[in-house]
């Protein structure tokens, strides 16, 4: 028996980087994914990958409507869902709050937490009937704080007090509300981010993102896309209201570092005698 064997998830931002990851794994273990994101071009491809037993809907978060209509499409599809990933989002400006622009705060809440307001407000009475979950892609970086993103580390803390909320009231109706917390994972976002970067640090970027982890390295999404299909399994039955952190340990205490680099990095060890 597969992990996620028949479970409907409904899945946004699932037509790259992370999303696109846990969309796969998801499959893999037998879940229904809906792909539940912005660019038709990406979510076509996705679809083509995962199978005909999936489906992609072009929806924006940040739009009421766009909401809505994708939870009615995906319902008459599948007459019900069993799982809400709600994981997309936008990570700019990279750049310090008083310079954040007006149009980019209201952007960056609209998309990462007014989004998770709207498939709430669509999403929940079809998990009331199925005892369903939630999952909300957060970032340590709303624990801990990043330079230069404080709009972006602020709707991160914002979903995570969302997320422990939302657990307390929705246990009474079975459904269990999670998020996962990644550090860096090499995505689009990412590498946008990276070319955003003051000059200087841009060039040792991979560098730096690799000395972060003291596990050694800056993954690909799959290593998160492993834990969300265990959160959204029967396996995490009993547990809700987790920030679940997935960073190789990046958000751990006081670290050795030599000329800036963690001398745990992974290639210094390998060249260790
Ligand atoms: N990459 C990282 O280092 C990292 C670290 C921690 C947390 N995260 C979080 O993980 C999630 C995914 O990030 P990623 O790195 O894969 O980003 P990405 O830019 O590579 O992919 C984002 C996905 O979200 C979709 N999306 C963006 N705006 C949308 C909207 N308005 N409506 C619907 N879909 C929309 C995009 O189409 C895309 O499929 C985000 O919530 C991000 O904040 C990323």
């Amino acid at each position: 028996m597969k992990l996620l064997s028949n479970k409907i998830i409904f899945l946004t931002g699932g037509s790259r980087g992370i999303g696109y990851e846990c969309a796969k794994a998801y499959a893999s273990q037998g879940g229904k994914v809906i792909v539940a994101s912005l660019d038709k071009k990406d979510i076509d491809v996705v679809i083509e990958e995962l199978g005909s037993d999936h489906f992609g809907i072009v929806c924006d978060v940040s739009s009421g409507e766009s909401v809505r209509n994708a939870f009615e499409t995906a319902v008459q599809k599948y007459g019900r869902i069993d799982v809400i990933h709600n994981n997309a989002g936008i990570a700019d400006p990279s750049c310090q709050l008083h310079e954040t622009t007006e149009e980019q705060w209201d952007k960056l809440m609209n998309v990462n937490v007014k989004g998770i307001y709207y498939t709430a407000k669509f999403g929940f009475e079809y998990l009331k009937q199925s005892n369903g979950c939630i999952l909300n892609t957060s970032s340590i970086v709303g624990e801990i704080g990043q330079e230069l993103h404080a709009a972006y580390t602020g709707t991160k803390g914002a979903i995570n007090a969302l997320t422990k909320s939302m657990a307390l009231d929705y246990a009474k109706y079975n459904i269990r509300v999670n998020a996962i917390s990644p550090s860096a994972v090499w995505t689009p976002m990412l590498e946008k981010w990276n070319r955003e970067q003051p000059n200087g640090t841009r060039e040792n970027m991979a560098l730096y993102l690799n000395a972060i982890h003291p596990i050694g390295y800056c993954p690909q999404g799959d290593v998160v896309a492993d834990v969300c299909t265990f959160l959204i399994s029967d396996m995490a039955r009993f547990i809700t209201g987790c920030i679940m952190p997935v960073t190789g340990g990046a958000e751990l205490g006081y670290r050795f570092v030599q000329n800036g680099n963690s001398i745990n990095d992974v290639s210094m060890r390998n060249n260790a005698s």
